[in-house]
């Protein structure tokens, strides 16, 4: 059957951004997922979309699977050019499923990922337990969790409730801190983002000043935005958390 979500992003697909972005933290979304894996890896998307960063990641010879419900957007990827130029073994894998139920056997990947797909999800830990689920013992899993003390996810909810979506699905740290450690994975690393940026939410800011321009920077170093949220991380908009599975699971 198809759902709502899958007849929404297929027809987002033709215009889905496909470049990685130079604006921190779509910078830092990039940052972490070189960080975080190596030439050779298998590495798993989980909401891929067109292959934003999948086949970047494939560039740099990590072994790609690119999962996303939306037939249209892996359609999309793999009609890209920069998907064309790759050899045929380079080229990441496209499965059409959801995250909460990854068809891929568990322990078998190094990293798996999931950015801006979560929050649209209300069982999202169904979803996270996924990721941890394939990633090998001692392998990373990298999420980025939308936080409730902060009105961005008001402003997103809105939008995609106008969409037909249910909304936006904020978890709270003592949530993802009692999910995480039920499934056996403790965050290595933890950047909020954000606490800045819900200003340019309320009427005319984006439009009528330069906020933009004096929270925000490019590149993978935190900008004045990144700075700020760090020092008040209970009010992130989006942490980004990278998880390491424990070894003993
Ligand atoms: C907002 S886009 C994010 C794309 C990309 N990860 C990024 O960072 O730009 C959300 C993507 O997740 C997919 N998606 C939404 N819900 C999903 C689910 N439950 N399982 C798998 N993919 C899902 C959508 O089809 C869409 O391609």
């Amino acid at each position: 059957m198809t759902s709502h979500e899958q007849i929404h992003f297929d027809g987002r697909a033709e215009t889905y951004e496909t470049e990685i972005g130079q604006e921190y933290p779509q910078a830092l979304k990039w940052w972490l997922l070189r960080k975080y894996s190596s030439e050779g890896e298998q590495v798993v998307d989980v909401g891929g979309a067109s292959g934003r960063h999948a086949i970047e990641l494939a560039c740099v010879n990590r072994d790609v699977t690119c999962i996303d419900l939306s037939f249209g957007m892996l359609k999309k990827m793999s009609v890209r050019d920069s998907f064309d130029a790759l050899e045929n073994f380079q080229k990441p894998k496209p499965i059409v499923a959801k995250a909460q139920s990854i068809p891929l056997a568990s322990q078998s990947v190094d990293l798996a990922y999931c950015y801006a797909t979560l929050l649209l999800m209300h069982d999202q830990d169904k979803a996270i337990s996924e990721l941890v689920r394939i990633v090998r013992p001692g392998g990373h899993v990298i999420v980025d969790i939308a936080r409730p003390w902060n009105f961005g996810w008001l402003y997103w909810r809105r939008h995609y409730r106008k969409l037909g979506f249910p909304g936006i699905f904020p978890l709270s740290n003592k949530a993802t801190g009692k999910l995480f450690s039920c499934l056996g994975c403790y965050p290595v690393e933890t950047i909020a983002t954000g606490f800045l940026t819900q200003l340019l939410y309320l009427p005319y800011v984006e439009q009528k000043t330069s906020l933009r321009h004096w929270i925000h920077r490019n590149g993978e170093g935190p900008d004045l935005d990144g700075k700020v949220t760090a020092k008040v991380p209970l009010l992130a908009n989006r942490e980004y958390i990278v998880l390491r599975k424990e070894k003993r699971i």
